[in-house]
């Protein structure tokens, strides 16, 4: 499996004092010297950690792969259009949320998503959407026209070690499995740490695990370098 780094943290660190430290550039080279296949970053519609100017200068200067994760707007869809990422994954927003807590509504909005998606396709951007692993949203995101779904593993995560470990680990096999069959490709992320992704290799063919608070937390005591490098060989 390959492994996106989130870097948000960086910026949430940085922005607390307002001035340039730590930088969410150089945290992006030491995450590809340490050996990571790509760098995500949210850029929130309240600009709370990664703003436009980082995922601009991160653009041109990244040699693996840039990931922008951004809600579905028209502002979002604009920034893309004129930044060119790599890829683009589409995850739901909400201004009050600590973190992306659930997954996108697309069976309910289908004709908007494929509207929304296909300019970002034809400009070359590989389209994701971040989706709960709920087989009616699988069956959606196919037919809008998405290349990757990344399957929200927060439920798998909190579950982890409890009673409804199984029940949630399940859900996300059969989700990659009904995806797949659609022709899908499929990656995962959110609320993956150091004991829980171990069970990520259990699922057939997921192509990239996006992780970013577990890394940068754990960067805090052993350094940025390490804290990937431990990760990268959890999933190699
Ligand atoms: N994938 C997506 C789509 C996300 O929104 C996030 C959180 O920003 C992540 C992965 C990473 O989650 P975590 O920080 O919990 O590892």
């Amino acid at each position: 499996m390959l492994l996106g780094v989130n870097i948000d943290h960086v910026a949430t660190l940085r922005n607390a004092r307002g001035g340039i430290e730590p930088s969410v550039l150089n945290a992006a080279l030491i995450c590809e010297k340490s050996g990571c296949h790509g760098i995500t970053t949210h850029l929130r519609e309240d600009r709370r950690h990664i703003k436009d100017e980082d995922v601009r200068t991160l653009s041109g200067i990244i040699k693996t792969r840039l990931n922008l994760e951004m809600a579905a707007t028209e502002e979002m869809q604009r920034i893309a259009l004129d930044i060119l990422p790599d890829c683009c994954c589409i995850v739901p927003e909400r201004r009050q949320e600590v973190t992306t807590e659930g997954g996108l509504e697309v069976a309910s909005r289908l004709n908007m998503m494929k509207k929304f998606i296909k300019p970002l396709s034809e400009a070359g951007i590989v389209v994701s959407l971040f989706i709960t692993p709920d087989h009616e949203q699988i069956e959606a995101a196919a037919e809008a026209g998405a290349k990757f779904v990344e399957l929200h593993t927060g439920a798998y995560s909190e579950a982890y070690g409890k009673k409804n470990e199984e029940y949630e680990f399940n859900r996300l096999c059969s989700a990659a499995k009904l995806a797949q069959s659609l022709g899908l490709k499929v990656n995962a992320g959110h609320g993956l740490n150091y004991e829980n992704v171990h069970r990520m290799h259990q699922i057939d063919g997921l192509v990239e695990l996006n992780i970013g608070h577990s890394i940068i937390s754990r960067a805090v005591f052993t350094g940025l370098e390490q804290a990937v490098k431990d990760m990268l060989s959890l999933i190699a």
